[in-house]
């Protein structure tokens, strides 16, 4: 299934065509793509190039570890999550590796090595779905996640499936045209609030 961006400018086609999906087919994914989904993750920038990262995996076929990772997620994302392949939890160090200072832009710089991945698995033909909804306590103990860490966003990754295969609520979202607020309600200048003129109309 296809779900394209209807973007006011064109775009690239791997912003176009990333979606958030909740069907999933069963093809498993091989060792080898999520090296490079990982790969792609690993090349993101990141300030001082601290990379703040870590991902937790679980594939479906290592079933007491998926089990684990299904059972941190909300009960609403793991009724979907279930269908994917792979699950994984991305995770950020907050304190810098020298100093031990927080580091204020850990997140962002997670959130980031997590888009490219996103892109280098639609470049491959998966989508990736992530999630705020799972219980980061919970996280931390199962897998003994450290202190100076914090789980970030949990994230199901496979080939796209049939929206066939979803209860009738979940189809009817799956389904439901993606929509954004326009540019010009976040792209200012000068001062907050103030449109800037190339998004203006
Ligand atoms: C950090 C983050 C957390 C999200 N959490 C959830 C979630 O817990 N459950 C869910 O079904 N979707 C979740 N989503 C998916 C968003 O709802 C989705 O990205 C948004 O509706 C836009 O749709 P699109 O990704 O298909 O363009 C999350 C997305 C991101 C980036």
């Amino acid at each position: 299934m296809h779900k394209p961006a209807v973007t006011d400018v064109p775009v690239h086609e791997l912003i176009r065509n990333r979606w958030s999906p909740r069907a999933f087919a069963d093809n498993p994914v091989s060792a080898e793509t999520l090296r490079a989904l990982f790969e792609a993750a690993r090349w993101a920038p990141s300030s001082n190039n601290e990379q703040p990262w870590a991902y937790l995996v679980a594939k479906q076929d290592d079933a007491e570890n998926f089990a684990k990772m299904l059972s941190v997620l909300v009960e609403f994302n793991a009724g979907w999550a279930k269908q994917a392949p792979v699950l994984a939890l991305s995770v950020a160090h907050v304190k810098t590796q020298r100093e031990g200072k927080p580091n204020r832009v850990a997140l962002h710089d997670v959130g980031s090595a997590s888009a490219q991945l996103t892109f280098e698995a639609n470049a491959r033909g998966l989508l990736v779905h992530q999630m705020a909804g799972f219980d980061a306590g919970k996280a931390r103990q199962a897998f003994a996640i450290p202190a100076d860490w914090e789980p970030v966003a949990a994230m199901a990754i496979g080939y796209p499936g049939d929206a066939a295969s979803l209860s009738e609520k979940l189809r009817e979202r799956e389904l439901a045209p993606r929509v954004r607020k326009p540019a010009r309600e976040f792209v200012m200048t000068g001062t907050w609030g103030h449109t800037a003129p190339f998004v203006a109309t």
